[in-house]
């Protein structure tokens, strides 16, 4: 049951420390420097002759999949193509035999993506599943796979599937970059032993819950909100903005932050708040700018930001602090506190967070 949280929702976002570990037990072997999945181990040829990898999946699966197209790519240097299954299965695709397709779906369920699995079969890709439940049909359906062990979520929101899922993509590219050499040994060894502090860092963000609280109730009035991530943040931003929208009904948007000046920065007003995922890494300059250009225009910014920081505290209304890791693994920390963000607007708002309104957990029509 709920365990004492008044939503499903909340109860799975405080399990994501317990489900990433369940996820990469047996698999993240720190101290042999080495990382065990039978699907993949019994497939390596296929995934190292693949000459592209061709994601697929909808929702905040599809989510999952924009990071891992950033992991993947960094880390193992293949290029990598992620679509809307939807899209992928009508628009006559170019799949070929050596071609390797990486569906991903929570349920396992979800027709489109399930049909775009079909097509990928019969055009001679090797397709391998990203699911969560067991059995499932998009489980059965692929030519082997690996499964998230996040356990039943049952929110309608997507939360522990999302981390779980990312956890799972992150192993396979450390993975493939050590058969492919494209990562050194020490780089290698670096990301493993990083990999198995999440769990506690993600703990850590959670403690945040209650200054997020205040944060939400500053906010929940909005009409529109907007969210902006860089790099691996990216797709995060997109993810926040999703999680609004579906549990509490505000209009969210998610962009990549240098797009806003071709467009969005039009919407900028002292009424529209700004979510800005500026942990200190790669682009963090480049960030901190773009928040200034929200500043001049009044906007309200919500700084996502790594511990200790000063320059984004100095132009933000509110900053979250997350645990510092390297930047690939910055996703599964940055989400915690959007998941909380949005958990208590829509409890404000009094909406029914476990069953948002016109949503069904599994989409098995297309
Ligand atoms: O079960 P799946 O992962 O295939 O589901 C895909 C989407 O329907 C799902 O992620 C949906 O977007 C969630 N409600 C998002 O929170």
């Amino acid at each position: 049951e709920k365990n004492g949280f008044d939503h499903f929702m909340l109860k799975e976002i405080y399990e994501q420390p317990s489900a990433i570990t369940d996820t990469y037990r047996g698999r993240l072997l720190v101290d042999d420097g080495i990382i065990r999945m039978a699907g993949v181990d019994d497939n390596l040829e296929r995934f190292l002759n693949a000459k592209r990898i061709v994601i697929v999946a909808c929702g905040t699966s599809w989510h999952a999949g924009l990071v891992a197209e950033y992991v993947f790519e960094d880390l193992a240097r293949i290029p990598v193509e992620v679509e809307y299954a939807s899209e992928f299965r009508y628009r006559n695709p170019i799949i070929n035999s050596d071609d390797v397709v990486i569906a991903i779906s929570q349920s396992g369920e979800t027709a489109d993506t399930m049909a775009a699995i079909k097509l990928a079969k019969e055009k001679g890709a090797f397709v391998f599943g990203v699911c969560n439940v067991v059995g499932s049909s998009i489980s059965r359906e692929t030519n082997a796979g690996a499964y998230t062990h996040a356990g039943p979520e049952i929110g309608v929101a997507s939360t522990k599937a999302f981390t779980t899922q990312i956890t799972v993509l992150t192993l396979i590219a450390l993975k493939l970059a050590k058969a492919k050499g494209s990562i050194s040994n020490s780089d290698f060894h670096m990301h493993l032993r990083e990999l198995e502090t999440i769990p506690q860092k993600v703990e850590e963000s959670l403690k945040s819950n209650e200054h997020i609280q205040k944060v939400a109730f500053k906010y929940k009035d909005a009409r529109n909100c907007l969210y902006l991530g860089r790099g691996f943040n990216f797709p995060v931003a997109l993810e926040g903005a999703l999680k609004l929208k579906e549990i509490s009904y505000i209009h969210a948007e998610g962009y990549p932050a240098a797009e806003m000046k071709h467009g969005p920065i039009a919407l900028i007003d002292e009424e529209m708040p700004v979510v800005v995922i500026a942990t200190r890494k790669g682009h963090y300059e480049k960030v901190v700018s773009n928040i200034q250009e929200i500043k001049s225009r009044q906007g309200k910014i919500i700084g996502i930001v790594t511990e200790g920081d000063t320059s984004v505290r100095e132009l933000a209304d509110y900053v979250i602090e997350v645990p510092d890791t390297i930047e690939a693994l910055t996703p599964l920390i940055t989400t915690i506190p959007l998941q909380l963000l949005s958990y208590h607007i829509a409890v404000m708002l009094g909406k029914n967070v476990d069953q948002p309104r016109n949503l069904a957990k599994s989409v098995t029509v297309e």
